[in-house]
């Protein structure tokens, strides 16, 4: 596809990395597409950073018609830039895409896209421990029409943020908290895919959660609000007496590709890990009976992050003493080893940036 390349006249200043923390500065360009039925995907362009603007009647303004990926660029040791399994994320917005009756794009397209964009923004990549460059691919429906149908305009958007660690903690055990009461996605609805509208719907337990000190909720399956399913923004793992079990994908989870990742390099390791339903009540006796001897999150804002304290019902159970457990370490520094190009990629997993 042809990318039109405008470039900004006034290159921002690059924040130092102490005060990067999480998506709080964007870099000087963003890549821009729109599609229409007709038309198909077109008017691809690399424009200097900036406010959009749309009719007051856009699809996405109403019915909430968006979808969005998480990735990173990550500084080599070596001082190369490179990407993470960049075609996951590429497909996983295709799969979005299809749920949300939005256009996909073909993943050619969507990898040159990301290959041009990174490759102008390359510079905006920090070097320091644990920082990186994230980006934040994202599409929306624009009819222009209070209509409710599936859409006919779309506008896909990449932006890129320099970013620090998501968590205050940093690698430091967070705290969550099991809710029992709002749900975030049942079977048959959008939980598999990343759109705007499971997050919005997740915002009220998070920010009970935030006001008793905890960093993000637990959900709970939306039918029995039995199974555990995953965090606000991460997958979650357990590692329950030996062996490593984390909630099958039933399709109300997200596919997370740390977590294919986390589950890969523990089976080449030979971890036995399950992929299944594990019910709060499980977790619960695994707790008490002291079985229950790791658990941690992972997914791309969040790395691997262990989980100090789980609180459920109100009643507080601390794991591992609150500390960081092997299993944890160890899959921190495999894939951030592999990220930051400290450790061989011998899974075809990395992506170089020219
Ligand atoms: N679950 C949710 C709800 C998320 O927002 C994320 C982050 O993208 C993940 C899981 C982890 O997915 P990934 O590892 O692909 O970033
Ligand atoms: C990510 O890990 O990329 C996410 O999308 C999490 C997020 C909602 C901040």
């Amino acid at each position: 596809m042809e990318i039109q390349i405008i470039k900004t006249e006034n290159p921002k200043e690059k924040p130092e990395s102490s005060v990067l923390g999480f998506g709080k500065y964007f870099t000087d360009h963003m890549f821009i597409m729109q599609y229409s039925r007709e038309e198909g995907w077109h008017d691809a362009k690399i424009i200097p950073f900036g406010n959009l603007s749309l009719h007051p009647a856009s699809t996405v303004l109403h019915y909430g018609s968006e979808i969005f990926e998480g990735m990173k660029a990550y500084r080599r040791a070596d001082g190369e830039v490179q990407l993470f399994r960049p075609i996951e994320n590429v497909r996983r917005m295709n799969n979005s895409a299809e749920r949300l009756c939005l256009p996909q794009i073909p993943e050619d397209d969507a990898m040159q896209i990301l290959d041009t964009f990174v490759s102008l923004e390359k510079d905006w990549t920090p070097a320091a421990p644990g920082t990186s460059l994230y980006l934040r691919p994202f599409m929306f429906g624009n009819d222009e029409t209070l209509g409710v149908h599936a859409v006919h305009h779309a506008t896909y958007v990449l932006i890129a943020s320099p970013v620090g660690s998501y968590y205050k903690e940093g690698i430091n055990p967070v705290k969550i908290m099991i809710e029992d009461e709002d749900v975030r996605a049942v079977r048959g609805g959008t939980g598999y895919a990343k759109c705007g509208g499971n997050y919005a719907a997740s915002n009220r337990a998070g920010q009970r959660a935030e006001e008793k000190g905890y960093s993000q909720v637990l959900w709970l399956d939306g039918v029995e609000r039995k199974y555990i399913e995953e965090v606000g923004a991460m997958n979650v793992m357990f590692k329950i007496g030996g062996e490593i079990v984390t909630p099958k994908l039933t399709g109300s989870i997200l596919p997370g590709i740390t977590r294919k990742s986390c589950i890969e390099v523990l089976r080449d390791e030979g971890y036995t890990v399950h992929e299944r339903l594990l019910s709060v009540d499980e977790l619960g006796e695994a707790l008490k009976n002291g079985t229950l001897e790791e658990a941690w999150g992972c997914g791309t804002a969040a790395v691997v992050s262990p989980i100090g304290e789980l609180c459920y019902k109100g009643v507080k159970y601390t794991i591992n003493n609150g500390e960081i457990g092997k299993v944890t370490q160890h899959l921190y520094d495999t894939l951030t080893g592999i990220q930051w190009g400290k450790i061989e990629d011998t899974r075809g997993w990395t992506y170089p940036i020219r």
